[in-house]
């Protein structure tokens, strides 16, 4: 499999810079951006702002074909901060991938979503997919981060443990500034 990644996300206002070496090692990507990510969100304490701005160096970094989060809210998951087409708004516990990630506390590795039973098609773009849940300080499920690619069997146990690492930082930073 070939990678690109991009070199350098600039924001002038951001303290930080997120930088990835030119590499065709998708386990090295998600090492560099870890760190970086964990530098950005900690100087930010607005929730929305941090869920943005990692959706966006996902993105970024790995070109996926949309990048975001679905937060439990009302008894159900709700759309929020993403990089990509348009999504369903909402999604039922239990349902989808999303849902299913949420009810297990499990994370989801989709290699072909039309292979899945109640994939919940967004796009039709989408051919497969990895959704990781978000867990609370209170041990309790608050959301998921779902990662969908164009492409057929994008995703193995290198992005498992890449986005479960990520989704640490952001679990830590969720823990110490609850929403
Ligand atoms: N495919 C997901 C729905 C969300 S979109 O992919 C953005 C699912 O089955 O839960």
């Amino acid at each position: 499999m070939e990678f690109s990644y991009t070199k350098r996300l600039d924001c002038p206002v951001m303290a930080e810079t997120l930088f990835v070496s030119q590499t065709a090692d998708r386990a090295a990507a998600y090492s560099e951006i870890a760190p970086q990510i964990a530098a950005l969100i900690n100087s930010e304490r607005d929730v929305t702002a941090n869920l943005a701005n990692i959706a966006a160096a996902i993105k970024q970094t790995f070109g996926f074909f949309w990048v975001g989060f679905y937060i439990a809210k009302g008894g159900e998951l709700v759309v929020g901060p993403f990089q990509g087409p348009i999504a369903c708004s909402r999604i039922a516990f239990g349902k989808g991938v999303c849902g299913t990630a949420f009810s297990t506390g499990e994370t989801q590795i989709v290699p072909d979503v039309d292979k899945f039973p109640g994939h919940i098609a967004c796009a039709s773009e989408s051919r497969s997919e990895i959704v990781v849940p978000i867990f609370s300080s209170r041990d309790e499920v608050w959301g998921v981060l779902d990662v969908d690619s164009d492409r057929l069997d994008d995703f193995d146990e290198t992005d498992a443990v890449g986005l479960r690492s990520i989704v640490r930082i952001l679990e830590k930073k969720l823990s110490e500034e609850p929403v």
